[in-house]
């Protein structure tokens, strides 16, 4: 990687501070000064000092992201394709950045971005029983058989019957036929949530992921804005 690029996306300023401090010959590369911008740093093997300091560079980031509808949560390798890690700046954005678990193009909330291919394995492993919890709204009304249904594992349209579910009403408005609830599932088909309500007659209108193995997405969170996930949050998802 560019020398600069590292200095710059492990936080020793922007691009522009860390071209000056590089001129100024403050910035060192195994012991040696090192004044072109542009040299290759091995980051794994590299010892990188700028001003004195020892840059430490991280192999993997977790983030996670609010994510807005209108935006794939992966592209597939399709060119041209705008998707969820497009959405990721300067700091984070030079990492190789999956999601761990999809989110549907119109579906919003709580999407894990990460370099870190065995925590992805680890998150979206049915053997590992990771909840997933939704906010969804509802054309047509839920009800207690609904609640009772999810219980015992929702058969889908093509008769694959879902593991255990849990479904909560949170409110339903008998004159516009229409529901809110919060389901919580332990697996991630293709539209999962969706197809297990129209499974039982209703269809999904909206749909936010609001937690994920326990924790809870930032509500401080703008659509399309994102953090890193803190040492708790990745104890939590059994990261560390
Ligand atoms: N279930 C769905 O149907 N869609 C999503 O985006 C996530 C879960």
């Amino acid at each position: 990687m560019r020398l600069d690029r590292l200095l710059a996306n492990m936080g020793a300023g922007s691009r522009k501070d860390v071209k000056k401090l590089i001129a100024q010959g403050a910035v060192r590369v195994n012991g040696s000064v090192v004044k072109d911008c542009g040299f290759d740093v091995d980051e794994a093997a590299d010892k990188v000092e700028a001003a004195g300091k020892t840059v430490v560079y991280r192999e993997f980031v977790y983030l996670m992201m609010n994510k807005p509808a209108g935006i794939l949560s992966c592209g597939d390798g399709v060119p041209g394709v705008k998707v969820a890690a497009d959405l990721v700046g300067d700091d984070f954005g030079f990492y190789d950045l999956s999601p761990a678990g999809r989110l549907d193009a119109d579906s919003e909330g709580f999407l894990i971005l990460t370099n870190d291919g065995n925590f992805i394995h680890n998150v979206i492993s049915p053997a590992r029983n990771v909840s997933k919890e939704y906010f969804i709204r509802t054309e047509g009304v839920l009800d207690e058989n609904d609640c009772e249904a999810f219980e015992n594992g929702v058969v889908l349209g093509d008769g694959y019957k879902c593991l255990d579910a849990s479904l909560e009403i949170l409110r339903t408005e008998i004159e516009s036929k229409t529901s809110e609830a919060v389901v919580t599932v332990h697996e991630g088909k293709f539209h999962q949530v969706k197809r297990m309500v129209l499974a039982r007659g209703k269809k999904v209108t909206y749909l936010k992921r609001i937690s994920v193995g326990g924790v809870a997405l930032d509500t401080s969170l703008k659509p399309g804005e994102y953090r890193e996930l803190t040492r708790e949050e990745l104890n939590k998802l059994g990261a560390l």
